[in-house]
C-alpha cells in the first residue's frame, strides 16, 4: 500500500491532506523519514505521524516439531491441532506454510505473514522438501527411476516434478520433492505399488528441522532462515 492511502485510511486526514503531512516530513517508517506519499509500505513496519504510532505488527516465523497424530489445521472438532500447541496468544495469528498430513510428523513452518508463506509453498518456486520415508515393502530399484521420471496423478491430470530419492535401508529412504500436492508421497508410493508407514520433514530449503526440538516443542526461525526463502523465490 502507498504511504498517502495508509496515512487517510488510518487517521482522519484526506489523501490530499496526507501528501502534505508527509511532504513536510511529519511522517516516519521504521524510524525514517519519508517524505515520497508514493512510498510503499507493508503491514508490519512500525509507522509514526508525528508522535503517533499508527500501525506496528510483528511479523512471526516459526519452526514447530509437529508430533504425529496432530491436524494440521488451525481447529477442529475432533482432533487436536498443531495451533493448540502455541502459546493462546499466537494461536489467532498464525498460519501453515505448507501442511503435513496428521500421520506425518518433522517440520513445520507457521507465520502470520502471508506473501512469504505463498513463497515458501507456490509450486513455481520449486523449493526442496525433504521427507525421511519408511515404507510397507521392501523400496524397488526401479522406484527411484519413476520418482525421477514424474508420477502422474490421476485426480489433477497432471505428472509431478522430478523427484530425488535415495535409499537408506530395504524400507527407508530419504525422498525430496518440489512441490506440495495433497498426500503426495503416499500417492506416490502408491503409485509405484508400496504403502507409507512413517512420513517426516526433515527440510524445507535451507530450513532444517533444529535436532534440539523435541515433537510437540517451536522455536522462532532466524534471521537467515526467514531470508533464505526470498532468495529461493528471487532466484527461481
Ligand atoms: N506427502 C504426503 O503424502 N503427506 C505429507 O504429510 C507430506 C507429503
Amino acid at each position: 500500500m502507498k504511504l498517502d492511502r495508509f496515512i487517510s485510511n488510518n487517521t482522519p486526514h484526506s489523501r490530499q491532506a496526507a501528501r502534505l503531512l508527509i511532504a513536510s516530513g511529519r511522517v516516519t517508517v521504521a524510524g525514517e523519514r519519508v517524505c515520497d506519499p508514493r512510498f510503499e509500505v507493508d503491514q508490519f513496519v512500525a509507522i509514526n505521524l508525528d508522535e503517533a504510532l499508527l500501525q506496528y505488527r510483528p511479523a512471526l516465523f516459526f519452526m514447530l516439531h509437529k508430533p504425529v497424530g496432530y491436524l494440521s489445521a488451525t481447529s477442529d472438532p475432533e482432533h487436536a491441532t498443531v495451533l493448540e500447541l502455541f502459546a493462546p496468544e499466537l494461536r489467532d495469528e498464525l498460519h501453515i506454510g505448507g501442511r503435513l498430513d496428521r500421520s506425518s510428523s518433522g517440520l513445520l513452518i507457521l507465520t502470520n505473514d502471508g506473501s512469504w508463506s505463498r513463497r515458501l509453498t507456490e509450486p513455481k518456486v520449486k523449493l526442496p522438501k525433504t521427507y525421511h520415508v519408511t515404507t510397507l515393502r521392501p523400496i524397488s530399484s526401479e522406484t527411484a527411476e519413476r520418482f525421477a521420471a514424474g508420477i502422474y496423478m490421476t485426480t489433477e491430470q497432471l505428472t509431478t516434478s522430478p523427484a530425488k530419492l535415495e535409499q537408506l535401508a530395504e524400507y527407508e529412504c530419504r525422498l525430496t520433492i518440489y512441490e506440495g500436492r495433497y498426500h503426495q508421497i503416499k500417492r506416490m508410493f502408491h503409485a509405484v505399488g508400496n504403502q507409507v508407514v512413517s512420513l517426516h520433514r526433515e527440510s524445507m530449503g535451507a530450513i532444517q528441522l533444529d535436532p534440539a526440538l523435541a515433537p510437540g516443542q517451536y522455536r522462532a526461525l532466524t534471521a537467515a532462515e526467514i531470508a533464505s526463502v526470498d532468495q529461493a523465490s528471487t532466484s527461481s
